[in-house]
């Protein structure tokens, strides 16, 4: 297949993004750094308050961006998203799969099967379900396009303490590169994003317990804790063609954490 390259650019002018979880913390500066560079953003999380928040600041900024309320754990919602997305703005080019919970920190021996559940639904579940609806309406419109899974270091190493939320992040890494060979054709990138420790609300009873922070800080070359625009700067790079060969990738944005 032939497809026309671009010259790089990491502007997303043009492009409609959607992106989960953008009430706060990662997703939140992923859904404003879309924005500065072009592109009209749709935001979801369960909750609208928090998305109207950064919704009416991104447009304060002279952006442009709508929120809408989506339990990503619930693959009819998902779905109602996708359509109202493109029933608001015409169609969507991007989707970022960022919203995630961790209900359970403890030895995987303890987990009670609602916590096992819930992890897996809205980590695993949620992604698929917003992917596969994206990838459909890519593939009707015959357009290419990008999706960014937002994974976890801890995808890739034992995590005692929180097996079954890496279990999850293990399962989106996996998905990325299938789905990235089954799409591939269709010129629908799939590409992740592997975080190490990012000062959020998620991460605080990490970024809060002092030996968990010492342990860590030990071992990342860059000496600090991530904030979230650092994995908006590698959401910009996947979304846009500065990427358009790179696809099934897992970058790993941890500052070195998990290099030894
Ligand atoms: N922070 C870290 O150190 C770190 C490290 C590695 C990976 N990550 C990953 O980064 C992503 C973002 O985490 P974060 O640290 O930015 O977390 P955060 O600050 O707690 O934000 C989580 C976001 O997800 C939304 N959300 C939670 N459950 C949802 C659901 N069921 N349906 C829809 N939206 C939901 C929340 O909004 P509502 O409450 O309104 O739903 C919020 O917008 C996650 O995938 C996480 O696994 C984080």
């Amino acid at each position: 297949m032939s497809t026309p390259v671009s010259t790089p650019s990491l502007s997303l002018l043009g492009k409609v993004a959607i992106v989960t979880g953008a009430s706060r913390g990662i997703g939140e500066a992923i859904a404003r750094g879309f924005a500065s560079n072009g592109a009209k953003v749709v935001l979801a999380s369960r909750k609208l308050d928090g998305l109207e928040r950064v919704a009416a600041s991104i447009r304060d900024s002279g952006g442009e961006a709508i929120a809408l309320a989506c339990h990503t754990g619930q693959p009819e919602q998902v779905e109602k998203l996708v359509a109202d997305t493109i029933a608001h703005f015409g169609k969507v080019d991007v989707l970022v799969n960022n919203a995630a919970t961790n209900p359970f920190f403890g030895p995987m021996m303890s987990i009670e099967w609602s916590a096992w559940d819930k992890t897996f639904e809205v980590n695993v579940k949620g992604y698929f379900a917003a992917t596969r609806a994206v990838a459909k309406h890519l593939l009707d419109r015959g357009a290419p396009g990008s999706i960014v899974n937002v994974a976890s270091v801890v995808g890739f190493i034992g995590s005692p303490l929180q097996g079954v939320y890496a279990m999850t992040k293990a399962a989106v890494i996996s998905m990325t590169k299938t789905l990235s060979m089954e799409l591939g054709q269709a010129g629908i990138r799939v590409n992740a994003i592997a975080p190490g420790l990012i000062d959020t609300k998620f991460a605080a009873a990490l970024t809060q317990n002092e030996e968990i922070l010492n342990m860590v800080m030990q071992r990342t070359a860059l000496k600090r804790v991530g904030q979230p625009d650092d994995i908006a700067g590698a959401a910009l790079y996947l979304a846009s063609d500065a990427s358009q060969y790179l696809t099934g990738h897992t970058l790993v944005v941890d500052g070195g954490w998990t290099v030894a």
